[in-house]
């Protein structure tokens, strides 16, 4: 039986098919898995403007929050890359607004995973108090 965890991932590959990166052309899916199963999935939207760029892992987070969305527990990412990349500092910090801990699995385009906790990879959030 395919896991949640797999059908996220078949989710982040669809939604990177929809990458707009005619900037970069660094194509990125993300999905994550909220706390009560449900996957959302986002890819990264470049502007001309660079600096409005929104990654895909935000995407996903925003379309899942949209939704009622309050706990994530799972965040799955894939690019074109050989290499295995990890959510920006802000794409983190985002995450971290919903989840005191998540997994994050990284797959490059062999299809390769590599497995990160948000703790790890963001110790230390901003908090307000
Ligand atoms: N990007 C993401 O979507 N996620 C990341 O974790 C890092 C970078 C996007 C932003 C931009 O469209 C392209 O990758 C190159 O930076």
């Amino acid at each position: 039986m395919i896991s949640l965890e797999d059908k996220a991932l078949e989710k982040a590959k669809a939604a990177r098919e929809n990458s707009y990166s005619p900037y970069s052309g660094f194509r990125v899916g993300a999905a994550v898995i909220s706390g009560d199963d449900r996957i959302f999935a986002g890819t990264n939207i470049e502007n001309r403007s660079y600096g409005l760029t929104i990654c895909a892992e935000r995407s996903a987070i925003f379309s899942a929050v949209s939704k009622g969305v309050r706990t994530l527990r799972h965040l799955v990412l894939i690019t074109d890359s050989e290499k295995f990349i990890t959510p920006c500092g802000a794409c983190l910090q985002v995450l971290s607004e919903f989840a005191s801990d998540m997994q994050i699995e990284s797959c490059n385009k062999k299809g390769e995973k590599q497995r990160f906790s948000l703790k790890e990879l963001l110790p230390k959030s901003f908090k307000l108090e």
